[in-house]
């Protein structure tokens, strides 16, 4: 059975998955408004890994005989004016969700809660791969400057992102 501090502490990161998710969502209506359908679509698919990133941890607490307490999601703030603005908060928010991964690693090693850190094993490289993909999106918007035309490319490209239900853990 999974300890109360392990347990607590998946709590509060599912919080964040879940703030991860409104926060995506209140970007997704930014770029709508601007009508760059691609970039919908890429915040779209955001939205809905992060929902699984939450519910991977959800079903987990669950399956370690632990109990699932919903805290409540802060207001998302759209801090940036620009897409690169955007792409600038995109990539300091998802730093952020490695550093309480890494933090919850720790909260695992301390309680030696081996399965929890072998589960964790699948988020940490989750991680690395978003910060990558957002990494790339921010660099090309920063090479684009105010290239409308480019801009309109990279939209293009951003339409052919798909979500796929991840096997987490
Ligand atoms: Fe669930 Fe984008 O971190």
């Amino acid at each position: 059975m999974i300890s109360e501090k392990m347990q607590n502490a998946f709590n509060e990161q599912i919080n964040k998955e879940l703030y991860s998710e409104y926060l995506y969502l209140a970007m997704k209506a930014y770029f709508s408004e601007l009508n760059l359908q691609g970039f919908v679509n890429w915040f779209d698919v955001q939205v809905q890994e992060e929902h699984a990133h939450a519910m991977g941890m959800y079903d987990y607490v669950i399956e370690r005989g632990g109990h699932v307490e919903l805290l409540a999601i802060d207001k998302p703030e759209v801090e940036g004016k620009t897409p690169v603005e955007i792409f600038e908060q995109v990539l300091r928010h998802e730093e952020f969700v490695t550093s309480r991964i890494n933090a919850l690693m720790d909260v695992a090693d301390e309680v030696k809660d081996r399965a929890a850190l072998s589960f964790l094993d699948w988020y940490l490289k989750e991680q690395v791969e978003e910060e990558a993909s957002v990494g790339g999106v921010l660099a090309t918007l920063k090479l684009i400057g105010d290239d409308k035309n480019a801009l309109l490319l990279l939209d293009k490209d951003l339409q052919t992102r798909v979500f796929t239900a991840p096997v987490i853990g």
